[in-house]
């Protein structure tokens, strides 16, 4: 199949890539011409597991170009993938959609003959018939351009496998039968023959499914993180405790992890944007419990911040502190809404002088952060710190010596915001160390 995908961000690239690797012939378009011209020379943009080679293979064998021309994506394919950015709006909790009628707008001119328009993009429900509305309006094809509502689960750093493999397939339409619902299934062909459930139903449903998932995410990262501020008061352990509730079948241990909590370009503005419609639907009340699921994740970055403070005698003022990690997660050079660079701004702010490292995010770190220091070796990071904080979970950290480091500083302090570093080797090396949801 011919098709495109508009908007070449950490979802549109990897579908763009991945449509490719599915056989099909694949525009992809940004109005990013940097990154085009990135993506056209065969490379990744950002760094996403397995994305580089799929990039490098198929703008070699022909099947995945770029272009900034929305004309050009018009006319390429009758199948159109909008993957554009929803973020939430500044000083609001509600989605800002502008990228998305954006690229509608920009998009419906061109299209002169029957097209699929497939949103991917995380809207809040109730945007699909406004999409259809808009390209009815001003595509030159009108009523001959279809709407469907396909919602993307990838997480990043794991996004190739999850479009490739995903755990479901959701097709959303406006009417059963619909041409689009066939134009979909053969495109995903490869994904449906291997046994993916495919659930087919509406605009709304598809629109919902997106969001609730991920506020359901957050809830269980909460719920754990909850616990945890149980467990530093009582003295149980919250790992301990997440490996017995994950056992029960029902409960499960994906997303049990506590720590610092979530962060990235997705959950917290999900809830949040989640809670705003809600209350636009004047059914504000079911959502409640988000705001306290948004409560809980903040205040594990204050409980870092206060732990801190203490480890320092409640003097942050002339201390150095080191941080691991920059990056929301590991895997990943994204930095959107990471704890770890909350904790670090916060502690910069309170008087503290912060060095970050990250064996992939400092880049981005350094543009968007230019009042830290940046260290790209771990170890060298911790020369002369007065306090080692643990926030993004890379594996490479949980392998370094403790031994080796505490000969870098003459107070060797750690606490561990992730939970993956072993308390009795670090203890054992001379750390004071300190975790977070143990007491
Ligand atoms: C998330 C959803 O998982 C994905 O389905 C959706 O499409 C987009 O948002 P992503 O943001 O890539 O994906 O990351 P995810 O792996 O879910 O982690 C989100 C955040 O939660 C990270 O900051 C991570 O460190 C944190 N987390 C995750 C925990 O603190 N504990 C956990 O047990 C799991």
């Amino acid at each position: 199949m011919k098709l495109t995908v508009i908007g070449c961000g950490y979802l549109g690239a990897t579908h763009a890539a991945c449509m490719a690797e599915l056989g099909h012939q694949v525009l992809g378009m940004d109005s990013d011409m940097e990154k085009v011209a990135i993506m056209n020379s065969g490379k990744a943009p950002f760094l996403e597991r397995g994305l580089d080679t799929l990039i490098a293979r198929h703008t070699a064998d022909g099947r995945l170009e770029f272009t900034a021309s929305y004309e050009e994506a018009a006319a390429f394919g009758n199948l159109h993938f909008v993957c554009v950015g929803t973020p939430q709006q500044p000083g609001k909790h509600a989605y800002d959609l502008g990228h998305l009628f954006t690229a509608v707008r920009k998009l419906s001119p061109w299209l002169r003959s029957p097209a699929v328009v497939a949103v991917k993009s995380t809207v809040p429900v109730g945007a699909a018939p406004r999409v259809r509305d808009l390209l009815h309006e001003v595509a030159p094809a009108g009523d001959a351009i279809e709407v469907a509502w396909n919602p993307e689960f990838l997480r990043e750093s794991f996004a190739v496998k999850d479009t490739l493999r995903p755990d479901r397939l959701v097709l959303g339409f406006d009417s059963e039968n619909s041409r689009a619902e066939a134009v979909l299934r053969q495109c995903y062909e490869k994904i449906i023959e291997t046994g993916t459930p495919t659930i087919v139903t509406d605009w709304a449903t598809a629109e919902l499914a997106k969001t609730s998932a991920n506020a359901f995410l957050a809830t269980k990262i909460s719920f754990i993180n909850a616990i945890a501020e149980i467990c530093e008061a009582s003295g149980a352990d919250v790992d301990r405790l997440a490996d017995i509730l994950g056992h029960d079948a029902r409960i499960g241990q994906g997303g049990m992890r506590p720590g610092l909590g979530f962060g990235g370009g997705c959950l917290p503005k999900d809830i949040r944007g989640f809670m705003a419609r809600a209350d636009e639907l004047g059914v504000g009340r079911a959502l409640t419990i988000l705001r306290e699921v948004d409560a809980i994740n903040s205040r594990r970055r204050e409980r870092v911040v206060d732990l801190a403070r203490r480890q320092l005698d409640d003097t942050l003022v002339g201390k150095r502190i080191t941080v691991w990690g920059a990056a929301f997660k590991p895997g990943t050079d994204d930095i959107r809404d990471s704890p770890a660079l909350a904790v670090a701004r916060r502690l910069h702010e309170l008087g503290a002088t912060i060095t970050v490292t990250d064996p992939q995010a400092l880049d981005n770190a350094r543009k968007r952060h230019p009042e830290l220091d940046y260290v790209d070796d771990p170890i060298a990071a911790v020369e002369g710190a007065h306090l080692l904080l643990h926030l993004t979970e890379w594996p490479l950290y949980s392998r370094l010596d403790p031994d080796r480091l505490a000969a870098r500083t003459s107070t060797p302090k750690v606490i561990d915001g992730r939970g993956t570093l072993d308390a009795e080797t670090w203890r054992r090396a001379g750390w004071t160390f300190r975790a977070l949801g143990r007491h």
